[in-house]
């Protein structure tokens, strides 16, 4: 499949979905955000991709916000759409993804960007990297989850400052408020994605897809996180993945997982 707004890339099993509008700083108009809608849909039914690295063209940015000239002339009612349909087409969806989703950040990560990032399982940021949801500044707050997954990933007083200041933080405050999980020079951010991927993708791809499922749900509202452990956690002893794993166990191999 081929797609305007984005470049899609195999390396074994990864997926590498790359937002590919450099010159507008990756920004994401309602094109890429259908386009990511496919992407991410596809990735997650193909039997050959077993995780996904996320990531921006270019040096610059990783995705610099929604774009900012297609908020003119927005109705509240338009405005409910965009955050709505966004929110369950695309950062919903990946962040609910039956596979592992890395964000490699690569320069500025900033409102939809950041949020983008946020919804990313893991995210792993360049030295030079940047990152903020700078909304007020335009008379706007953030639309695609990003004041509820910035406040359980780093905290209320922290979120709120902030997103009321708009201030952008460094790649190493992010990872000192464990808004990112690792951060490295630009030259090793892929490769740090691809070695994080890569030992996931050793592991038993459907206890991985349980995992993201019961690790969410301690964030979903009027869920039973430890009900929905009980449950993924019973599922896995319907696997032959289960079955491969105590073998290799006691037979001092290594496992070979099928995902099934
Ligand atoms: N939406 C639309 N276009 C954007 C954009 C966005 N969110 N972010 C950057 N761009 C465009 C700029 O308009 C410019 O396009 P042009 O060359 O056609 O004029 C191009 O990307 C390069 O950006 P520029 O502002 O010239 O780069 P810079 O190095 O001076 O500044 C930023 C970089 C990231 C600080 C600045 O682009 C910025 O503040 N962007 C908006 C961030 C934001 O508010 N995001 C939240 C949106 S809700």
């Amino acid at each position: 499949m081929s797609f305007q707004n984005l470049l899609i890339e195999h390396k074994e099993r990864i997926q590498y979905i790359i937002v590919n509008r450099e010159s507008k700083l990756n920004a994401l108009n309602k094109a890429t955000i259908a386009e990511l809608h496919t992407a991410f849909y596809d990735a997650f039914q193909n039997h050959g991709v077993g995780g996904i690295i996320l990531t921006g063209a270019g040096q610059k940015a990783f995705v610099a916000g929604a774009d900012i000239s297609e908020f003119s002339d927005i109705s509240v009612d338009d405005g409910d759409n965009i955050a709505r349909n966004g929110q369950t087409l695309v950062f919903d969806l990946i962040e609910n993804g039956n596979k592992p989703v890395i964000a490699a950040i690569n320069g500025f990560a900033l409102g939809g960007g950041l949020e983008l990032a946020m919804a990313c399982h893991i995210r792993v940021a360049a030295d030079t990297a940047k990152m903020g949801l700078p909304e007020v500044t335009l008379g706007l707050i953030p639309g695609y989850g990003g004041t509820q997954r910035l406040t359980q990933l780093i905290g209320k007083g922290k979120a709120l400052e902030m997103i009321m200041t708009a201030d952008m933080i460094t790649a190493a405050e992010a990872l000192q408020h464990g808004l990112v999980n690792h951060v490295v020079s630009q030259e090793s951010l892929l490769p740090k994605a691809e070695e994080i991927l890569n030992k996931i993708l050793l592991r038993a791809p459907l206890a991985i897809a349980s995992a993201i499922t019961a690790v969410n749900a301690a964030a979903k509202d009027g869920v039973n996180g430890f009900e929905v452990e009980m449950e993924e956690f019973s599922k896995c002893f319907a696997t032959k993945d289960l079955q491969e794993g105590i073998s290799a166990f006691l037979q001092k191999r290594k496992a070979g997982f099928k995902g099934e």
